[in-house]
């Protein structure tokens, strides 16, 4: 079977576990090698959107595992142009052994995947960023030791970041408290989800009542791209909810606040929580790199 991943439950938690653990290993020994288990193999990153450590962290992961990786943007191919997916699709499975991709809206990847034979991985869509998930996952477990029986907390929007959180939350039973501004609320199939599976989730309006007492509090850009034309609209809709120390202070006092990057400093996050010593966001940004690792090594392994 092909493993494509679109979201964390094609994982499951035990998987999800393995992957992270796999990205420790790969963390611990970077100075040492790491095997070549990419030898010999190519893989297209393919961007409908900008991104800057999805793209550098997926290079180098390939490069780092001994494989090729070969950059593709709408921009600068045919599919900018308008050549369809599934005839794209076709072409890069003939050449490549896997596919990351970012677009905007998921039946996008979903097509491509299928139309792909070898694994697709999702490089962020509107509504899911699961690499960057595995990423915070592991960063907070190597500053807390530890995933289950934390607070977690996040504020802002409720689209691709907060849906994948709450796909962690569900499948590891987390509690987190999920402050969106009405009309701004995460997935509602994701929180039926996470509830039936025994996670602890909330959406509020309060950013306050999210963070109280939280160990780890996210936050993400209001404006996500693609919605630049909403911007005005959106700074309105999200007042109060930018994460300054005056709501950290109300967490616990080794709170960690993660930020997926990029960050508009003094909209979604005060300047000196993101630069304070509560942050862990270049933890965060250089997890992308072993989490990448873990899972491009968790596509190419073949089914035993
Ligand atoms: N966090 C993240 O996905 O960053 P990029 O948009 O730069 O890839
Ligand atoms: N929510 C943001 C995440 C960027 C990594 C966006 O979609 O633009």
């Amino acid at each position: 079977m092909i493993r494509h991943f679109l979201c964390l439950s094609d994982l499951g938690s035990q998987q999800l576990l393995a992957v992270l653990d796999d990205a420790d290993r790969f963390l611990e020994r970077r100075n040492q090698g790491t095997g070549h288990p990419l030898r010999n193999k190519a893989v297209a990153l393919v961007f409908d959107k900008a991104s800057t450590r999805t793209r550098l962290s997926l290079e180098v992961a390939v490069v780092e595992l001994g494989g090729h990786p070969v950059v593709i943007t709408s921009a600068t191919s045919q599919l900018g142009r308008g050549e369809p997916l599934s005839d794209t699709a076709r072409v890069l499975s003939r050449m490549v052994h896997a596919i990351a991709f970012r677009t905007a809206d998921e039946s996008r990847i979903k097509e491509l995947m299928q139309y792909s034979s070898v694994p697709v991985l999702n490089a962020l869509t509107d509504q899911g960023h699961p690499m960057q998930l595995l990423a915070d996952l592991q960063t907070v477990r190597r500053a807390k030791g530890r995933l289950q029986g934390l607070s977690y907390a996040w504020l802002g929007d409720g689209n691709n970041m907060a849906n994948s959180w709450l796909e962690a939350a569900s499948l590891l039973q987390l509690r987190l408290r999920l402050a969106c501004p009405e009309g701004y609320d995460p997935d509602a199939q994701l929180l039926a989800r996470a509830r039936a599976a025994g996670a602890d989730v909330e959406v509020v309006r309060s950013p306050r009542e999210a963070v109280a007492g939280a160990d780890v509090v996210s936050t993400d850009v209001f404006t996500s791209m693609g919605q630049e034309a909403e911007q005005a609209a959106r700074l309105k809709a999200f007042e109060g909810y930018m994460l300054d120390r005056k709501l950290l202070a109300l967490a616990k006092p080794d709170a960690m606040v993660l930020h997926c990057l990029p960050a508009h400093r003094g909209e979604e996050i005060e300047a000196e929580v993101l630069e304070g010593s509560h942050s862990h966001v270049w933890d965060q940004a250089e997890a992308r790199l072993h989490t990448s690792k873990a899972i491009l090594a968790w596509a190419l392994a073949s089914d035993e």
